[in-house]
């Protein structure tokens, strides 16, 4: 639009600001620290509805307590540069405190909580479920716009918005990837250049299933690890593409592969639709 960009920091603020907003809103949900992935979901956003509207919050429930809340990082000054570079209407920085206010009331993320990721970080989905239902109710969205990169996140909110009857349409938006093929993610900055220059190995063990097609998925886990011999690999899941169950044998409807691989301390995740 051509009015200028309303930055708010509290709930009430983003309420008053939200009615004033006419026509179909898009909602980019983020944690900060954005890079051409969030970039490609705001634009996006901007393509399809008449106002965008973007979060930026490190939600502290989504963390375990050995992981990397103190540390992740931040730049509010240039992220809302980015932001209104392409003339977002809305920002919504809100901290802690405004956003969690005393109650214990939350979304049980169910089956696609507990699995993959959520068995490796318990509690994780269940705190992403939450915040996403409580800025879905305070910025009340026609759609909002999530990042494929993060699979089984993209997957747990479809599963959500269906089952709770929430009334909005998800979009889900291919992985955004540095030159040699990294995917873009806020924590990339934290590796060594050693382990920097080894990331692209997720992607190149990703290429080689995807050309390898639909196989057994034992086989096609051994295609993805022998490409990633030597690498601290925490998964390789081969699993179905829209439910996220496991697989038996063959096949015969489209699979994702999902990777987690260590790099010192930071954990890279990466996944490849294949069909
Ligand atoms: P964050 O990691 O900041 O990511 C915000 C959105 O950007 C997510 O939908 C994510 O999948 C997407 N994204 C990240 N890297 C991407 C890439 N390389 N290409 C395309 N999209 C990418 O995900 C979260 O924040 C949080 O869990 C949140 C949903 C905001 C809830 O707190």
């Amino acid at each position: 639009g051509e009015e200028p960009v309303i930055i708010c920091e509290t709930k009430a603020a983003l309420r008053a600001a939200r009615a004033d907003l006419a026509g179909s809103v898009g909602f980019v949900p983020t944690m900060g620290f954005l890079h051409e992935g969030h970039m490609s979901l705001v634009r996006a956003a901007k393509a399809e509805c008449d106002r965008f509207a973007v979060s930026i919050f490190v939600n502290p429930t989504q963390f375990g307590p050995n992981e990397d809340l103190a540390s992740y990082p931040r730049d509010l000054p240039r992220d809302l540069a980015m932001l209104e570079a392409e003339g977002v209407d809305l920002v919504f920085t809100p901290g802690p405190e405004e956003i969690y206010s005393g109650g214990d009331v939350t979304v049980d993320p169910g089956r696609l909580g507990r699995i993959l990721t959520g068995e490796l970080r318990p509690g994780h989905f269940g705190g992403v479920a939450t915040v996403v239902t409580k800025l879905f109710n305070l910025v009340r969205p026609d759609r909002a716009y999530f990042g494929e990169k993060d699979y089984q996140q993209l997957t747990l909110i479809r599963a959500m918005v269906a089952d709770l009857d929430m009334g909005l349409e998800i979009r889900g938006m291919p992985t955004v990837r540095e030159a040699d093929g990294l995917a873009m993610s806020s924590r990339n900055v934290r590796l060594t250049p050693e382990h920097r220059a080894e990331a692209p190995v997720l992607n190149r063990a990703l290429d080689t299933a995807e050309a390898a097609g639909l196989r057994p998925v034992a086989e096609l886990a051994r295609i993805i690890r022998d490409v990633l011999d030597g690498q601290q690999v925490e998964a390789v899941d081969i699993r179905d593409a829209r439910t996220l169950t496991e697989v038996a044998g063959v096949p015969d409807a489209p699979v994702v592969a999902l990777l987690a691989v260590r790099f010192g301390t930071v954990l890279l995740i990466d996944q490849r639709v294949i069909s």
